[in-house]
């Protein structure tokens, strides 16, 4: 693979990138959406939107499609009622009842096909056995468990009752895990003993009770038993989750929601130390999620389609569970990871399952191409209709890899631009209908609003580049942060908006550039969070984490480009005077930052300084760092209060080892 450059030079490189893939016309003749008209219908984006909510399961159909007169705070298909797990169950069951809603594969091998039938039973059984623990319409639930068949039931189950689900990443710590039980004042947390995790098993409960120990609003734990160790359980607080829904009815009524009613809360890392709750409701979602999985993937009724993300992030949220589930899809839902217990796992599960459609993330086809084409190449991958990716830019040399070796050069990839807060993809091709360049997401799907502007918000011609805005409301956007509506509006609307004129434009966070066809490269994040493979980490998370340790006076942690997982995190640290930095501590400070957030936050290097770089107002350079970093020709350092301190950081960082993730 070529050598990652300065990120404006790869993007010029990236531009001229001149191979183009249209449609082939096998695909496009049965492609849900073939024709170009669908992008001039969706510029009437209200209308639009409306006549794709009639695809949804409503009780009372809304009576106005989209109200912004409180911009930026947005509200759609207003007064219509509806239950989300009507639409992802119960209108399945008369003609679908016993197609597979999930192929369930283990990571040790167990597997297991849920029918919707199946799902629908169990998910009114745990709303059941949560009504009977008290939980109510508006209560929110944290989740916290590994990717096993539990986990789409319990939000399901929370959607049933109209409770509020806060889904919190397996991998994170008991720390971020506390935070965000107590940011969003949980009443349950539902969990597993133990998960399966590259052979080895996670102590799941084990975390859990850590940060229920300071997590006062939580009543009770239901523990899902995956790997059926021995976990300490709590009498009175504690409860199995077999035991729980044990003779409970299989059947539930679903509370009726409104459309604007809270779904579910993501927490998501901004610019700050403290994540964001991102808040999404309950029609617009179910709309943005449904309309784009299967426009997007082309779903058809007999597909076996797979995301291999983590139901902790968004990708899992709407394209493993919302938008497949509403359109009657089969998944397939792997517990663990690629390489257990050989590099050609996805491989096998594909020709196994005869997937059709695969959504994956670029870091994960970087490292399938460092793995070597050996291990696609033992098994039959001929049932890929279509490709995907997510979480990142994909460099173009990892999308052909990606077409050859996975897509057999005939399934179109849909490379798809999206946030946790836009709640569905917004930037990807239509697979029937748009032709795609490797390393751009390609147009905004119909219906959305997108442009690239300058500092002042001024549209930049085709050719150039600054920042993505999305320009117009859309269904699945988030309606607010969690208990802060003033840093929802500042941090997506206070940017490039002009409220005394009416102008609302969000602010995505993302450079981007567009050529000469319009197509977008995007280029990254332009404010202090990092994309470590695909996953957004904030700069200042670490720092705080690093900080926190003892020993440590000062830190800065940039995201510094690495070939596998796009950004690896580089952490420069002062200590404290009669602290000694050796590998030992490097060694504690990395276990540190795991313990604090999660091991995906650990720093791949920390260098020891005396200094850091700073303004002479006494702002650290980051800037500088990530020169150094990325070691980099170091620019202008005359406007710091410290120069010399760069030279031997610098040197340092040269001397020192990197750690990869494990
Ligand atoms: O920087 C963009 C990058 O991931 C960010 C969103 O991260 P998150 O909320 O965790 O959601 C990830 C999954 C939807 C974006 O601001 N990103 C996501 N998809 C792409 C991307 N960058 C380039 N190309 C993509 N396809």
């Amino acid at each position: 693979m070529a050598e990652r450059n300065e990120p404006s030079a790869t993007i010029e490189a990236l531009m001229n990138e001149q191979r183009t893939f249209t449609p082939p016309l096998e695909f496009a003749n049965q492609a849900n959406i073939n024709s170009p008209s669908i992008y001039t219908e969706g510029e009437d984006f209200e209308n639009f939107w409306a006549k794709q909510a009639e695809s949804l399961l409503w009780r009372k159909k809304w009576t106005q499609t989209l109200d912004w007169s409180n911009a930026p705070f947005a509200k759609w298909f207003i007064d219509g009622k509806l239950n989300v797990t009507e639409s992802c169950l119960d209108r399945h069951l008369a003609d679908n009842g016993d197609k597979v809603a999930y192929y369930f594969v283990g990571e040790p091998g167990d597997e297991r096909a849920v029918t919707y039938r199946q799902l629908y039973e169990e998910v009114c059984q745990l709303a059941n056995g949560l009504d009977s623990l008290g939980v109510a319409k508006g209560d929110r639930v944290a989740i916290y468990m590994g990717m096993v068949v539990e986990l789409p039931i319990a939000l399901l189950a929370c959607a049933r009752i109209g409770a509020t689900h806060s889904v919190v990443f397996g991998g994170f710590s008991s720390d971020a895990l506390m935070d965000r039980i107590n940011d969003a004042e949980a009443k349950v947390l539902i969990t597993c003993d133990e998960s399966w995790r590259n052979g080895g098993k996670i102590a799941l409960k084990g975390y859990a009770d850590a940060a229920i120990a300071e997590a006062p609003s939580i009543e009770h734990v239901v523990v899902v038993k995956r790997t059926g160790s021995e976990v300490p359980m709590k009498e009175g607080r504690d409860i199995y989750y077999h035991d729980l829904i044990k003779g409970q009815p299989k059947e539930r009524a679903a509370t009726e929601t409104d459309s604007e009613d809270p779904l579910f809360i993501l927490y998501t890392s901004g610019t700050t130390g403290k994540p964001k709750g991102i808040v999404h409701t309950t029609g617009g979602y179910l709309l943005g999620s449904s309309y784009t999985h299967k426009a997007v993937f082309d779903i058809k009724d007999n597909d076996v389609y797979w995301c291999t993300a983590d139901i902790g992030w968004v990708t899992g949220h709407s394209y493993i569970v919302y938008g497949p589930l509403a359109n009657g899809t089969t998944s397939v839902l792997y517990e663990g990871v690629p390489n257990y217990p050989d590099e050609d796992r996805y491989w096998e599960i594909i020709e196994k399952y005869k997937v059709t459609q695969l959504y994956t993330a670029p870091t994960a086809i970087r490292t399938f191409m460092k793995w070597g084409t050996e291990f696609p190449e033992r098994h039959d991958l001929s049932s890929l209709k279509l490709i995907g990716t997510v979480g990142e830019p994909i460099n173009p040399e990892a999308w052909i890899w990606y077409n050859k070796y996975i897509g057999g050069e005939k399934a179109p990839i849909v490379d798809t631009w999206w946030q946790t807060e836009t709640g569905h993809i917004m930037i990807s091709p239509l697979p029937g209908v748009t032709t795609t360049k490797p390393g751009s997401a390609t147009i905004p799907l119909p219906g959305i609003g997108a442009d690239v502007v300058d500092e002042e918000g001024n549209s930049v011609p085709f050719g150039g580049g600054g920042y993505l805005v999305l320009t117009h409301p859309w269904p699945g956007m988030l309606r607010t942060i969690f208990k802060d509506p003033q840093r929802f509006a500042d941090t997506y609307y206070g940017r490039f908006s002009k409220p005394e004129e009416n102008h609302w434009v969000y602010f995505a966070g993302d450079g981007a550039k567009r050529d000469n066809d319009g197509y977008y490269w995007l280029l990254g994040r332009v404010d202090d969070v990092m994309n470590v493979s695909g996953h957004r980490i904030s700069t200042l998370e670490v720092e705080s984490a690093l900080v926190d340790h003892p020993d440590v006076a000062e830190a800065a942690v940039v995201g510094r480009n690495d070939p596998i997982t796009g950004q690896a995190i580089a952490a420069f640290v002062t200590l404290k005077g009669h602290v000694v930095g050796t590998e030992q501590l490097i060694a504690q400070l990395r276990n540190h930052v795991a313990e604090k957030i999660g091991k995906i936050a650990r720093p791949a290097s920390i260098v020891f300084t005396d200094e850091l770089p700073k303004t002479r107002s006494g702002k650290i350079m980051r800037r500088l760092l990530k020169d150094i970093s990325e070691q980099r020709k170091l620019g202008d350092v005359t406007t710091l209060a410290n120069a010399d301190v760069v030279h031997d950081i610098a040197a340092r960082a040269a001397a020192s080892t990197t750690s990869q993730e494990d």
